[in-house]
């Protein structure tokens, strides 16, 4: 039987993940170069006031720290380092490389990025750089060599900030050079052109190539591209990014060895690079996995659901703690409106973030810009000055992590697993597919939130990993799956998993090439079925779903465990009149038995959800995407066959999150989302017996959070007293 705690990465639980801070950090980007040297010890003496321990400093500062072409200018940096460490403070140092200074750009124009059109894009604002050039990347090593070789034994250095959210603006660069590096990564790829043509099924609209030279990325053209060109550039573009992060990093550890190194992620918020790839050269001695976010307000999630996103697949990146690099204090500038966040959220987002493995807090900036375009995002330390709501919050936030130290180098506690591929995602989101309805990166984010609500923590993982720790896997969209993972998937079946597949999954192979009879290609096996044709719906179209008639559908409930027959009264979803939505599909058993059947719609009478007995374990598929309530619904049901339990029951509007110490000592996190204090009870064998670490209170079975409060328990082992 699959055992219960699942981790995805390999980082050990090592006691501070930031050794130089030693503790929780807490600060945010410092911009020193935008203000007068009079702020910066006002700076200092305020940091210390809000209990700052970790700045990034000059994450944008390329042209303040080399004005002119090799003439380096770093007697500001000193000074500013100098005096952040007299106050106690810790530098997360940037590198400074992700915005070149306007000399560099005016000098080198082969340097700045072209889009598809073939428009060379200029510089003004900031990431004006293709990844590619050979003139860019060298004069980016020679900067972090610089800046290594003046700073590593600095006594406020505690960790190197590579870059800055790789890919943010330039994620694809069209140019000559990149052209000829990308038929360079293609010649690595593939043996000769025969195979490149096989991959991308060049017989197709003629499409045949007959010498490398011909080969070029997928500029504008007539109609669509290649699907399986787009593929492979979306490949190379991620790994020409990661080359840039690779040298800037080695460089780091030749030089400043033993000082952690990390570079900003967006995890929630960028589909452009395989962070899975990504991960593997952030983990490890002297890395560490770091993260961005931003809640958005045109999200359908609640803004902790989107937290609760962002925060579990940072740390399944990270495979353990991690570190939130930036959110922030209040509104963004840069969405169409930019929502401030009422009182108590500042510190319910960022302890969200922290009951999900960060090990603290980081901002979106010190202090409010007081020009460019980033002049109206919230801070720190905002124009309202320290009489402000912000400012109370902050320095309240300090006190919490400063409070929150035993929880360092503990882990959350994640049972079910929802898989992620960014290949996938990449090839179902191309044109020319059955319906653009079927996203893959929001699917997959939507089942997570299902599950957020019904209590559930997941880690996120890629198709391949090892899942033998997870109790339940769900696989929400996988268009695209390789054969390791096809066969990795029908393992953990077969050893006494409970797999739930998506629609529209196993399709196709790795190069985009659809996998032959019978469908689902990859997972038709697996899941019992065979698809005979799709049938999305019109837009807004729904289906309705009802209980297969027959035996799964006419048995009362049996015993509840993984491996027991569904039956109808055990997956109770088909009561509420369950909707389908964007997609069905004429669908026939082929060893699978059927749960549901649509009752109208294209393939009314035809399986919606069916399940597969595999060796010891069960193989559920859903033919259609279930609307939010009804996917909750079921996904619920099956977290409690499998005996997956939320980490305490709480009642509506609170998320509990559970953090341990391998040595058994754990944190349970209740975080408020209601505008009414909340009260929570000792259940079953779950005792609530403890200590909060945000107060000092005492709770013996029962306790009360406050309206948007948190509460962080630390438990108190049942038995003891
Ligand atoms: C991030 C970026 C920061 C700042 C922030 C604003 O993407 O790393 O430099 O621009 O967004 O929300």
């Amino acid at each position: 039987m699959v055992g219960f705690h699942g981790t995805v990465g390999s980082a050990g639980e090592a006691a501070h993940l930031v050794p130089a801070v030693g503790r929780l950090s807490y600060g945010g980007d410092y911009n020193p170069e935008q203000w007068p040297e009079e702020v910066w010890p006002q700076d200092v003496a305020l940091m210390r006031e809000a209990g700052v321990n970790l700045v990034s400093v000059a994450v944008f500062g390329w042209a303040w720290l080399e004005p002119a072409p090799g003439e380096y200018t770093f007697d500001r940096l000193d000074r500013i380092l100098d005096l952040l460490h007299d106050g106690g403070i810790r530098v997360d140092l940037a590198t400074a490389t992700a915005s070149p200074p306007i000399w560099f750009s005016h000098a080198h124009p082969q340097t700045l990025p072209v889009d598809v059109d073939g428009r060379r894009l200029t510089y003004g604002s900031r990431q004006a750089i293709c990844p590619s050039s050979p003139a860019y990347r060298s004069a980016a090593t020679r900067l972090t060599e610089q800046l290594a070789r003046r700073y590593h034994d600095h006594p406020a250095l505690a960790l190197w900030h590579v870059h800055n959210e790789y890919a943010c603006h330039n994620a694809h660069c069209y140019c000559d050079v990149s052209a000829a590096a990308f038929r360079r990564w293609l010649g690595k790829r593939y043996d000769d052109l025969a195979a490149l043509n096989d991959a991308w099924g060049t017989a197709f609209w003629s499409q045949t190539y007959t010498d490398w030279a011909q080969v070029q990325p997928p500029r504008a053209t007539p109609t669509s591209s290649n699907p399986g060109q787009v593929l492979d550039w979306r490949r190379f573009s991620s790994d020409e990014h990661l080359a840039c992060f690779i040298a800037e990093r080695d460089l780091l550890h030749a030089i400043s060895p033993g000082v952690p190194v990390t570079t900003n992620l967006m995890s929630a918020s960028c589909a452009n690079l395989d962070y899975w790839a990504w991960a593997r050269e952030l983990t490890g001695p002297d890395r560490l996995v770091s993260n961005d976010h931003y809640l958005v307000a045109t999200d359908p999630r609640e803004p902790p659901a989107q937290i609760a996103y962002a925060a579990d697949l940072t740390r399944s990146f990270a495979g353990g703690p991690w570190l939130l690099m930036e959110h922030s204090t209040s509104a963004v500038n840069w969405q169409p409106r930019n929502l401030a966040k009422p009182a108590g959220q500042l510190i319910r987002d960022a302890l969200g973030h922290v009951a999900r493995g960060s090990e603290g807090a980081m901002y979106f900036q010190w202090r409010a810009s007081r020009a460019g375009s980033e002049k109206w995002h919230s801070a720190m330390l905002p124009h309202a000055g320290t009489e402000s709501k912000i400012w109370r919050e902050v320095t309240r936030l300090g006190r919490h992590l400063a409070a929150l130290a035993d929880i360092e180098g503990s882990r959350t506690e994640a049972p079910v697993a929802v898989l992620l591929d960014y290949a996938s995602g990449w090839a179902q989101e191309a044109p020319n597919q059955p319906s653009t309805d079927m996203t893959a990166f929001a699917e997959i984010a939507r089942w997570h939130a299902a599950l957020w609500r019904a209590g559930i923590t997941a880690d996120l993982a890629p198709p391949q990993a090892d899942l033998t720790g997870y109790r339940l896997v769900l696989a929400p969209a996988l268009y695209l799956i390789d054969d390791a993972a096809a066969v990795n998937l029908r393992g953990y079946v077969e050893r006494g998993g409970t797999l739930l597949v998506g629609p529209y999954s196993g399709m196709v192979d790795e190069y985009d090439r659809v996998r032959p009879a019978p469908l689902p290609g990859a997972l038709a096996g697996l899941l019992g079925i065979r698809v005979d044709e799709f049938h999305p719906l019109p837009a807004e179209k729904t289906v309705g779903l009802a209980v297969a008639a027959g035996p799964a559908g006419g048995t009362a409930g049996g015993p509840v465990g993984s491996t027991n027959p569904p039956t109808a009264s055990g997956i109770d979803l088909l009561a509420s009149g369950a909707i389908g939505l964007v997609w069905t599909e004429s669908l026939e058993p082929a060893g699978a038995e059927v749960l549901a059947r649509y009752v109208d719609g294209p393939v009314a009478g035809q399986p919606a959800l069916t399940w597969h007995r595999v060796g010891a374990g069960l193989a559920w598929y859903a033919g259609t995407r279930l609307a939010d309530g009804p996917l909750r619904t079921l996904l619920g049901a099956l977290a409690g066959r499998t005996g997956v339990k939320p980490a305490h029951p709480v009642p509506p509007g609170v998320e509990a999150v559970r953090r341990r110490h391998t040595d058994g000592r754990s944190y349970l996190f209740l975080l408020n989302h209601t505008a009414a204090a909340a009260q929570v009870d000792a259940a079953g064998t779950a005792p609530l017996t403890g200590t909060d670490l945000l107060t000092g209170d005492r709770w013996a079975g029962t306790g009360t959070i406050p309206a948007g409060g948190v509460v962080v328990l630390a438990e108190q082992p049942s038995g003891t007293r």
